[in-house]
């Protein structure tokens, strides 16, 4: 069975739940997906470590605070550099997820930056494949409303609590990518 693991920070618990809608597309198109949370100070589990070494695909998410990943999510990255100086997460799909208050709020540096972060392990990126809802009939809860390729965004309401955001339909849009990442980590497994 092909393996995802997908590692994330959440400060508040907005970002877990578009973790969580990612776990349940990955698992709804049969694979073996599990979440490893990045705790408060930044750090994971041995185990959790040794369960990314040996997934086929690592999903990476985080907030966006000031137009970037998390510093906990920057101190995860900082320790892989244990598992890039041998390459252990070469040929791995490799795909990102965030989730921030405003429609923009500069998503898409935090997507780069988990793109960066994948180039230099080797990994092969998989964006969303999904066309954007922009039309003047665009519906706010429509898939991809954020319309990003690079990755998943998703959109809470400054005022939201983790139940009221991410938006129904980003946490749809998270689950269509989750099946989409699974499908390219069976590919790549052969
Ligand atoms: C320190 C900090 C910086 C933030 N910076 C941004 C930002 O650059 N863009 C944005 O749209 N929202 C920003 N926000 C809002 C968060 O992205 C938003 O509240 C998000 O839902 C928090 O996710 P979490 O509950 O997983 O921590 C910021 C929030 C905090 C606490």
């Amino acid at each position: 069975m092909t393996k995802i693991a997908i590692v994330y920070h959440s400060g508040y618990g907005h970002t877990t739940k578009a973790a969580e809608a990612v776990h349940a597309g990955a698992a709804g198109a049969g694979a073996d997906a599990t979440l490893y949370a990045i705790d408060a100070e930044g750090n994971l589990s041995d185990a959790a470590w040794a369960a990314l070494d040996a997934a086929d695909a690592i999903v990476f998410g985080s907030p966006t605070y000031m137009g970037s990943v998390s510093w906990q999510f920057k101190k995860f990255a900082d320790a892989s550099s244990k598992a890039w100086f041998t390459q252990k997460w070469k040929d791995k799909i490799a795909a990102g997820f965030t989730n921030s208050a405003s429609m923009n709020g500069d998503k898409h540096s935090t997507l780069h930056y988990f793109m960066t972060l994948a180039m230099q392990h080797s990994m092969a990126w998989v964006g969303t494949g999904m066309m954007p809802s922009n039309s003047k009939a665009a519906q706010r809860n429509d898939l991809n409303y954020l319309g990003a390729f690079a990755g998943l965004m998703t959109q809470s309401p400054s005022d939201s609590s983790p139940a009221e955001g991410p938006l129904p339909g980003d946490l749809e849009t998270a689950k269509q990518f989750g099946a989409r990442i699974a499908s390219f980590a069976a590919k790549s497994k052969g």
